[in-house]
C-alpha cells in the first residue's frame, strides 16, 4: 500500500515537472560549460579565453591582431594582451547557459572600425586557414566541448554550415606556428575566465 502511494506520488510529481518545465528537462541534454571558478558560462557575458603555454609554465590568452576590430585575425598572445569575447547560442536558449556541443557565435567585445560590414564575430572563410573577424550571424558557428585528453580543459571547434555539396563536420581549432587560431591543427586547450572589467 505504501509503495503504491509512493509510486502514485512520484508519478504525479514527475508529470508535473515534465509539463511545467519542459525546457528545464530538455536542458539536461548537455552539460553546461563551466568557467574557471566552476560557474556556468552565460550567453552575452564577457570572458577571456585562456590557454596554457606549450610548456605549461604561463597562461596565454586569445586576442585580436588589432584591438579595434577591422577584419582582424584571432591570435593567442600573452595574458596582458587579452581581449574579451561573448558567446551567443545559434539557437536561443531560455536559460542563457552555454552548453557543451551547442552551436555558438563568438564575438570580441571590442570596438570595430567604421568600414562597412565589419563585425567583431569570429569566422573562418571557406577553405580558410585561420580564424578572422567579420563573421555573419548563423554562418559562423563554433562549439565548445570537453578536451578529451584532460577533463579540466575545453576545446573550441568550428562547425561549417552544411551545404548540399558539403559533408561538413566540426573541426577542432588550434594554434598554428604563427600564433593564429587555425582549424586542422591539434586542438588548443582552453578555459574561460570571467572578464573583471
Ligand atoms: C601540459 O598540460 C597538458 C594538459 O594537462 C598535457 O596534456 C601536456 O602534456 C602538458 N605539456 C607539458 C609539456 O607538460
Ligand atoms: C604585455 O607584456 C609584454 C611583455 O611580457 C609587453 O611587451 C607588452 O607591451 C605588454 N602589453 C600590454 C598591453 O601591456
Amino acid at each position: 500500500m505504501k509503495i503504491t502511494k509512493f509510486l502514485g506520488l512520484s508519478f504525479i510529481l514527475f508529470a508535473f515537472a515534465a509539463t511545467s518545465f519542459p525546457e528545464a528537462v530538455h536542458a539536461k541534454d548537455a552539460a553546461a560549460v563551466l568557467d574557471v571558478f566552476g560557474n556556468e558560462v552565460q550567453a552575452g557575458a564577457r570572458y577571456i579565453i585562456v590557454a596554457p603555454s606549450n610548456d605549461n609554465t604561463t597562461t596565454l590568452a586569445v586576442t585580436a591582431t588589432s584591438k579595434i576590430i577591422c577584419n582582424s585575425d584571432v591570435i593567442l598572445s600573452t595574458l596582458n594582451e587579452s581581449l574579451p569575447i561573448t558567446f551567443s547560442p545559434a539557437i536561443k536558449s531560455n536559460d542563457g547557459v552555454i552548453r557543451e556541443g551547442s552551436y555558438l557565435n563568438v564575438n570580441f567585445d571590442a570596438p570595430s572600425c567604421r568600414m562597412g560590414g565589419v563585425t567583431t564575430m569570429w569566422m573562418i572563410e571557406s577553405e580558410g586557414l585561420i580564424v578572422t573577424t567579420g563573421g555573419v550571424d548563423r554562418l559562423n558557428r563554433f562549439k565548445i566541448t570537453k578536451y578529451e585528453g584532460d577533463n579540466s580543459f575545453y576545446q573550441l571547434s568550428f562547425c561549417p554550415m552544411s551545404e548540399p555539396f558539403c559533408d561538413c563536420s566540426c573541426v577542432p581549432v588550434g594554434v598554428n606556428s604563427d600564433k593564429h587560431l587555425s582549424p586542422n591543427v591539434g586542438p588548443l586547450l582552453v578555459m574561460f575566465e570571467p572578464d573583471a572589467y
